[in-house]
């Protein structure tokens, strides 16, 4: 059943995927996630990711970072698996999170082409669609897709992928988010205050959940992590992205009106919060 396109975001467009967790489940019923980023000076991105897809229930989480002075473990998150960004595509997983603190070095793209080129459902984010705008060579990576992929631009990213200027973007955002979904055969969600997510074939929706609160580093890759989760728990994408967005939001605005935030709420907050959302959902 598909939910109703040209309105907002609602509990019931991915009500029937919110389902208990049965007594004789394991760790592998709720599927792994990769992780793929956190390059030199950006490991935080990808640590943030991996704990939100973490916290969203995902049975195990691994990441791969190409920064080769990084920690081999994350001392806030212990549960966090590491690997080396070229081994962690080795790994069995359901699906993968591409972008936060890429980076856009020789390594960054050889990995994320290989990434694309895997048979799991995608998000890319960040630097991974900043990889997509400039290197004309992954375009045709995503179009002989079979397993679904995920774009989270924020509008700047979103400018660059369309080859425009951000307040183009910016003065018509549900034509840029279709225009991309069309263009790149993606599921999207162009972020920024009022989400817009665009399904491949055209449809639309609009997210109302939020606050200025989420205007803080890191944010995004919180995001980016939570609709990972998802994916790996077997969720088809649009759902995994309407559920994804409206949660991320919820969350902060959970957090508003407990008085953590607007101002100084951080990426961190949102991740437990997002837990605690949707444990009640
Ligand atoms: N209202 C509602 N939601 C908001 C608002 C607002 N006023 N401001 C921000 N948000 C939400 C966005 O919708 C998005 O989900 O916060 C998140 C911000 O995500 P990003 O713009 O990707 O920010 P960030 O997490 O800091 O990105 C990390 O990746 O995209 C690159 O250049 C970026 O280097 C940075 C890194
Ligand atoms: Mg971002």
């Amino acid at each position: 059943e598909l939910a109703a396109d040209g309105e907002l975001v609602c509990h019931s467009d991915f009500a029937p995927w919110l389902k208990p967790r049965p007594r004789n489940s394991h760790k592998g019923s709720f599927g792994s996630v990769g992780v793929l980023g956190g390059s030199k000076s950006m490991v935080g991105a990808a640590l943030l990711a991996g704990r939100a897809a973490l916290k969203l229930g995902s049975g195990r989480v691994y990441l791969g970072l190409l920064d080769p002075d990084a920690p081999a473990v994350d001392a806030g998150q212990p549960e966090l698996m590491f690997r080396r960004a070229e081994t962690l595509l080795q790994t069995d997983l359901q699906a993968l999170a591409c972008g936060p603190g890429l980076g856009n070095s020789g390594e960054a793209v050889r990995l994320l082409e290989q990434a694309l080129k895997c048979p799991l459902p995608i998000v890319l984010d960040a630097d991974a669609l900043n990889i997509l705008a400039t290197d004309g060579r992954l375009e045709g990576n995503l179009y002989n897709r079979v397993a679904p992929v995920i774009l989270t631009p924020h509008p700047t990213e979103a400018a660059r992928l369309l080859g425009c200027a951000t307040r183009e973007v910016q003065a018509d955002r549900i034509t840029a988010a279709r225009e991309l979904a069309r263009r790149y055969a993606c599921h999207i969600a162009l972020k920024g205050c009022g989400t817009v997510i665009a399904a491949v074939d055209g449809r639309w929706w609009l997210n109302s959940t939020g606050n200025p609160g989420l205007a803080t580093a890191g944010t995004g890759d919180v995001l980016t992590g939570l609709i990972a989760a998802l994916l790996a728990q077997g969720w088809p994408a649009e759902q995994a992205l309407l559920a994804g967005v409206h949660l991320h939001g919820a969350a902060a605005d959970h957090l508003v009106a407990h008085g953590i935030g607007p101002i100084g709420l951080t990426a961190g907050e949102i991740i437990d919060a997002a837990r605690q959302v949707f444990n009640g959902w």
